[in-house]
């Protein structure tokens, strides 16, 4: 019997693997409509992204008449792309109308390179990894780029997205954007939409090129480019004593810089990362570790073991899986390859389109291995939040969480687990839902409960971090990443945010690209607030019923931050006392 049940298991186990070689579409179909999925697996709530059909037009010609089906028979549209990264619903329907989901998937192949000009001009849907290779092979590089590829060019420009550099145009893509054809509505006697053209000094630029989907359907997207160039990186683990102090000088002094800070165990990462001649021999590759494939049996363990030390409170358990991890990554140079296999010495020179951007484990072609957080593996499951800070705020950022860091350094350690706070840097903008001056962005990823009403160990440190960062420090959110809470009174902290509403205004009166989820998103609504609503962040406490004094987790003040309200974890020791007693008498 347990040999045919294990037969049976590994039977079950190869068959869903044998689709899990590549990512999912995110879109599910059947004759009741769509539903959009998240491919982070990021909205549980299924039935609440769903629409009445999907198109897949393949050319601009093709885009526009789906506008112009949408705008011809009141219905709501929203575009989508392959990949759906983006962690907020941006791009989900609103639940009681009816919408018509544009998919980029098959517009996803015209790049255009001009290079007399150093521009490059791509289909909305190509992916970032297609559009690098190409250019490289035409003798160019792409500067800026985030450093995950599994994302498309319209969407990763629509949510800001950003690698790391002070210097030139700066870490954010959009801001290599010098041209934009949209896709709008427009009236009956134009055809029910029509295309803009945005060049580069064309004030509308400013808002289409970081426009969260809400102005209408890019088409096109011109981004300049350089002539092909080699990286060379050093990664230094060292202390963490002087992070608050020295993230400005390392930011000017390396044109790619940045910190990984491992809190918990007092310790930073420096990136140093500099641009090099093509004739400094090397053809490294950066493939970072946590974009690898992971065998998914591995990936179902770790998360096992994540869960018990959640169940059983076993702060140690989780610090020494932290320390284990970043002494992986340490051994691993975080996936620096000199030569494509394996680490052999610093610093690591490679070309651009090998050092920028990463994420291998979107083409694994072995069965038993994927990315650690597809939804389909019981894998992963986590919080991923950003906040970008001005730059000179950062400092005392880092100063407050290291005064919180050293109340008990153990709280950190879940943070540790993934990547600590991974610190960026984006260059002033002039998208205006973009960053208006130089500015630091910082990630850190935390477990999630597979149950929503399940508090996590260190909730309420988390909490004070993430209102530290949004409320005391005025930090902005990743429009791509974040918890609901992030997002409360965004619309105040951007100078420009008037000028991209009467953008929107302009070019899509009647909102048929916005949806509830987008617009509680852009103008910072706070979520109801119903019993459990702090756990996932989807309103801040007021009251004990918004954690779960059920479990233990009461409405706290800040430790550092007084102002915060967090769902802090008292243990009822009065309570045992008590029940004791009673047993005993
Ligand atoms: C593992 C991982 C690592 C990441 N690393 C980084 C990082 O290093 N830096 C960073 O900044 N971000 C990072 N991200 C976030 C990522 O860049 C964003 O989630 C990105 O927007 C996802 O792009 P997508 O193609 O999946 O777009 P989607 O999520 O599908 O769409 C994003 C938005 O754009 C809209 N949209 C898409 N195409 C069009 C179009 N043609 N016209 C109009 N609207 C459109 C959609 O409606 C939606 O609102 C990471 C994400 C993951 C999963
Ligand atoms: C969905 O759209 C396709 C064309 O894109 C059309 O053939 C089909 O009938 C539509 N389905 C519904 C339910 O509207
Ligand atoms: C690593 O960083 C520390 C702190 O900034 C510095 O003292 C040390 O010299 C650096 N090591 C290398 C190899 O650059
Ligand atoms: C690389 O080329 C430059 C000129 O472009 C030259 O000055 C330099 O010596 C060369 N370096 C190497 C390592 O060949």
């Amino acid at each position: 019997m347990p040999n045919r049940f294990c037969l049976f298991s590994l039977f079950l186990i190869l068959f869903s693997l044998s689709h899990a070689l590549t990512p999912p579409s995110p879109l599910h179909c059947d004759h009741h409509g769509c539903t959009l999925l998240n491919s982070y697996g990021a909205w549980p709530d299924r039935a609440s992204c769903h629409a009445l059909n999907v198109t897949y037009p393949t050319t601009e010609q093709e885009l526009l008449l789906a506008v112009a089906y949408a705008n011809r028979n009141n219905l709501k549209a929203k575009v989508v792309t392959r990949f759906s990264h983006t962690i907020p619903k941006l791009a989900c329907p609103s639940p009681d109308l009816n919408t018509l989901l544009i998919s980029t998937d098959k517009y996803s192949s015209g790049i255009e390179i001009h290079a007399a000009n150093l521009a490059v001009t791509v289909d909305p849907g190509v992916p970032l990894r297609h559009l690098i290779d190409k250019v490289e092979e035409s003798g160019f590089s792409v500067v800026a780029a985030p450093y995950w590829e599994g994302v498309t060019v319209a969407g990763l420009i629509n949510t800001g997205a950003h690698g790391s550099s002070w210097w030139g145009n700066g870490g954010a893509v959009h801001d290599h954007v010098i041209g934009i054809s949209i896709v709008v509505p427009a009236s009956k006697s134009e055809g029910y939409a029509k295309i803009l053209r945005l060049q580069r000094q064309d004030p509308l630029l400013n808002a289409a090129k970081l426009s969260l989907g809400m102005l209408g359907a890019i088409s096109k997207v011109k981004l300049s480019i350089e002539h092909r160039f080699k990286r060379s990186i050093t990664y230094n683990f060292t202390d963490d004593a002087n992070v608050e102090d020295e993230y400005m000088e390392h930011a000017k002094k390396y044109e790619f810089a940045d910190i990984t800070w491992y809190p918990s165990k007092h310790t930073a990462v420096y990136r140093y990362d500099s641009r090099v001649p093509l004739n400094v021999s090397g053809d490294g590759v950066n493939d970072f570790i946590g974009f690898q494939p992971n065998p998914i049996l591995a990936s179902n363990l770790v998360r096992e073991i994540e869960k018990l030390q959640e169940n059983t409170r076993d702060v140690n358990g989780k610090c020494a899986t932290a320390a284990t991890t970043i002494a992986y990554k340490k051994l691993m140079k975080n996936g620096l390859k000199q030569n494509g296999v394996i680490f052999t010495s610093y610093p690591v020179v490679g070309y651009q389109g090998k050092m920028q951007t990463s994420g291998s484990c979107l083409y694994s072609t072995r069965i038993d291995t994927a990315c650690a957080w597809d939804p389909r593996i019981k894998g992963l499951f986590f919080y991923e939040s950003t906040a970008i800070f001005s730059a000179s705020t950062f400092g005392d950022f880092v100063r407050d969480v290291k005064k919180l860091r050293d109340l008990n350094p153990q709280n950190f350690c879940g943070v540790d687990i993934y990547n600590g706070f991974l610190i960026r840097f984006i260059k002033a903008s002039n998208a205006y839902l973009g960053q208006s001056q130089d500015s630091v962005a910082v990630d850190f990823n935390y477990y999630r409960s597979d149950d929503p009403s399940s508090p996590r160990l260190n909730q309420d440190v988390l909490e004070e971090v993430e209102q530290m960062a949004f409320f005391k420090y005025g930090a902005k959110p990743h429009w791509a990443k974040n918890r609901n809470v992030a997002f409360l009174g965004v619309q105040n902290k951007y100078p420009k945010f008037k000028e991209f509403i009467a953008a929107k205004q302009q070019l899509d009166p009647q909102n048929i690209f916005s949806s509830k989820w987008s617009d509680d998103l852009v103008y910072g609504k706070e979520g109801e607030k119903v019993d459990g609503c702090a756990l996932e962040g989807l309103c801040i406490c007021t009251q004990d019923r918004h954690c779960s004094p059920q479990k233990q987790y009461f409405c706290s003040e800040g430790l550092v931050y007084k102002e915060a309200r967090v769902c802090r974890y008292t243990p009822p020791a009065s309570d045992a006392f008590v029940q004791r007693g009673h047993t005993h008498t």
